[in-house]
């Protein structure tokens, strides 16, 4: 089974394919975009193991010439030094103009490489092929390219969209629960700020999905995939409505700094960022305990914590404060109305409204 789904960017539009077992037909998807002959496989060696011969077959069996370049797997290698290993890579082998890239992996990988294509030679053509849930959900749709830099994260990047996204839902076989998990709350996140019917199926699906049942995977990863390609079509460089789609980022990024980076996973840290969003849209009169009740719920049957690490109220209102999305010395938030819709407010003043919320759960520090 296969579904097919445009993100319409006028001459940059691009077709994003979701099926299980697909990835034998990437040559193929290749082709019906005119991708070029030569190509750059950017991959780590923990996705190379697993999916390096069938996508080479792939591309070879569809006369694509692919030569593989492995980074280090982690994000802590999403860097400009590897970013440079790419390029070594691709001016030692003579990668030209008609040359293009294809990133094989989950976001990490999917970032980096989309940045080395968007700065290479000026811009060359690349394709994502994303193996995580994360990544087949999120990151590799949209544009937003990026490496890291030691004073903050994805700091240094492009919006240069993909040529074609490939999605085999099969590579969340070999992908390790935690990120299985960490993938749904992003998916959940779709639910809650866009689609309430979806939030409602997610639940319905839950024993489905993680038995990852084929179809069901295609379904909500296609969901996912419409939902962000919707809001990217309207706000490509996130000038107002893209926004929505960091609900539960602002206080999720604080739980991940706090952590120290790779300790929490982005997915993690998110699903408890969506939580204390839902409690915030509670206090302002958005959404009722019910909604965050089912929130709460959904997210902790896909094994997921909704509940902050023990940091004090300080702690997590200065690394708020060091978050992209503050504006004017404003904490930005995306607010759910009920579930399925949501808005982006300005808190001015966030202290007493996050030690009401915080001090429900153990070990915060609130005075
Ligand atoms: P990741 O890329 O680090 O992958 C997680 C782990 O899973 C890695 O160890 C990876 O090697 C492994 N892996 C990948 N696919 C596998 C598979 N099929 N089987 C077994 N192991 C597999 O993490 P991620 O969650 O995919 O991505 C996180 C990154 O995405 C962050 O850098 C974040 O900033 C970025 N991101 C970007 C966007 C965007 O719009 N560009 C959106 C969200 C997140
Ligand atoms: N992950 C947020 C965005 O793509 O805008």
């Amino acid at each position: 089974m296969m579904e097919r789904l445009d993100v319409g960017l006028g001459d940059r539009s691009y077709p994003i394919w979701v099926g299980d077992g697909i990835m034998h037909r990437l040559g193929e998807a290749l082709v019906e975009v005119e991708f070029p002959r030569r190509v750059a496989v950017v991959t780590n060696p923990t996705v190379s193991g697993f999916y390096r011969e069938p996508v080479l077959a792939a591309l070879e069996s569809a006369g694509f010439q692919a030569t593989v370049i492995e980074i280090p797997d982690g994000e802590q290698y999403k860097t400009l030094q590897t970013l440079e290993l790419i390029y070594d890579a691709l001016i030692r082998d003579g990668f030209d103009r008609y040359s293009g890239l294809l990133a094989l992996g989950g976001g990490v990988v999917g970032d980096i490489t989309g940045f080395a294509a968007a700065t290479y030679l000026r811009g060359v053509p690349f394709v994502q092929v994303p193996t995580t849930l994360l990544s087949q959900v999120d990151s590799s749709v949209g544009g937003k390219t990026a490496v890291n830099h030691p004073l903050g994260k994805n700091m240094i990047g492009a919006f240069y969209q993909p040529r074609h996204v490939h999605i085999d839902v099969a590579t969340l076989r070999t992908l390790p629960r935690r990120e299985f998990a960490a993938g749904m709350a992003e998916v959940i996140k779709y639910g809650v700020i866009r689609d309430r019917d979806f939030f409602c199926w997610l639940g319905e699906q839950k024993d489905q999905l993680l038995d990852l049942v084929p179809d069901t995977l295609v379904q909500a990863v296609k969901r996912s995939c419409q939902i962000k390609a919707n809001v990217v079509e309207i706000d490509e460089k996130e000038s107002s409505l893209r926004a929505i789609l960091n609900y539960g980022h602002t206080f999720g990024h604080a739980v991940e700094t706090l952590a120290g980076y790779g300790v929490v996973c982005h997915g993690e840290a998110v699903a408890i960022g969506m939580v204390i969003a839902a409690e915030l849209s509670t206090q302002l009169g958005f959404a009722t305990e019910k909604d965050v009740a089912a929130i709460r719920t959904l997210i902790t049957a896909f094994g997921l914590s909704a509940t902050p690490p023990a940091h004090s109220l300080d702690d997590y209102l200065a690394a708020m404060g060091r978050d992209k999305k503050v504006k004017d010395g404003m904490l930005r938030f995306v607010l759910n109305h009920g579930i399925g819709d949501c808005s982006v407010h300005d808190i001015r003043s966030p202290e007493s409204l996050f030690a009401r919320i915080l001090s429900q759960f153990p070990g915060i520090q609130v005075k």
